[in-house]
């Protein structure tokens, strides 16, 4: 494994090792007397995050992690704007430059779908060695959030078999719900529902996916019924900078919302929220999203472990 582009490319027995891997790392970071340690482990490794649409959780998440680690990180915000790219310099120049000067890691998130796997194919061709870490391609795919978001039910269930999903949102430009299923496909007795506005429900090409692999899902646009069943609640945002129109189903959920999902649950967002998730079910043990950007910093320490060690 070195360049992470899609979760398609994970095999169940690869996350299992990253998984326990992640464990270890949670571990040893909370033992005083083991963290010392871990801050040199990867030291004299380069980072690049190059971030070319905003973020907080996870340009910070991969800054803390290889921090964390003892690597070296230097950035570019706003890559649309304060690269080059802001006089006209195309993609593909942008990366063999980066990758000329010799990083191991470099964390690209860019509008466009395909982008890291463009650059990749350049860093290939000018035989450099830097690793691409796809954090997000337009509405593509997003492949490390879904992995920490995989690691977070692991963590809140205890299990990746035999879950009843529900994914609500934005799903058709949302690139978060898209690496997720891919990922979650991958494991046993997996049953999907989709909810979203009619004009954003899920992309063609996912659901001819699970058809083909026989993996089962169904579509509504009622919240109870999409609710009470699950074990495992994932909601997105309504992606209005991708040019997802104004919808008129309220997909908010607020303790109302909360008591008819099971007590054995738990409620997954990637953030940043807007209004989907009212603020009053924070309070709510089933509510993950902020223990989620906990487990994300193990996943991605253990990923940079993988592909820079
Ligand atoms: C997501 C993204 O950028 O795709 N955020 C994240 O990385 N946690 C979700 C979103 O923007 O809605």
């Amino acid at each position: 494994m070195k360049h992470i582009l899609r979760s398609q490319q994970f095999s169940r027995a690869q996350l299992e090792e990253l998984f326990a891997e992640a464990n270890q790392l949670n571990k040893m970071f909370d033992d005083p007397a083991l963290r010392v340690g871990l801050g040199q482990s990867l030291r004299g490794k380069v980072m690049f995050p190059i971030f070319w649409e905003p973020s907080t959780r996870t340009r910070m998440s991969f800054c803390a992690a290889a921090g964390h680690l003892g690597m070296s990180i230097y950035w570019t915000d706003a890559a649309g704007r304060y690269s080059s790219a802001a006089k006209g310099e195309t993609l593909e120049d942008t990366a063999r430059t980066l990758a000329a000067l010799r990083p191991h890691v470099i964390v690209l998130r860019h509008p466009e779908n395909g982008a890291a796997a463009r650059a990749v194919r350049l860093i290939k061709q000018f035989g450099h060695e830097a690793a691409v870490i796809n954090a997000g391609d337009g509405k593509g795919q997003h492949p490390t959030q879904a992995l920490l978001d995989l690691y977070t039910i692991q963590r809140e269930l205890g299990r990746l078999d035999n879950l009843s999903v529900t994914v609500g949102g934005d799903l058709l430009n949302g690139r978060t719900v898209h690496s997720l299923v891919y990922l979650l496909a991958k494991f046993k007795n997996i049953k999907f529902t989709f909810i979203s506005p009619k004009n954003l429900r899920m992309k063609k090409g996912i659901k001819n996916y699970l058809q083909r692999h026989g993996i089962p899902f169904r579509e509504t646009t009622n919240m109870y019924s999409a609710l009470r069943s699950a074990d495992v609640v994932y909601w997105t945002r309504i992606q209005k900078e991708r040019g997802s129109e104004n919808t008129t189903l309220d997909l908010t959920i607020g303790p109302r919302q909360m008591r008819w999902m099971k007590k054995k649950s738990c409620l997954l967002h990637p953030l940043p929220r807007v209004d989907e998730i009212s603020t009053e079910v924070d309070k709510d043990p089933r509510a993950a999203y902020f223990r989620q950007i906990e487990y994300g910093l193990f996943v991605r320490m253990a990923l940079l472990k993988q592909i820079a060690a």
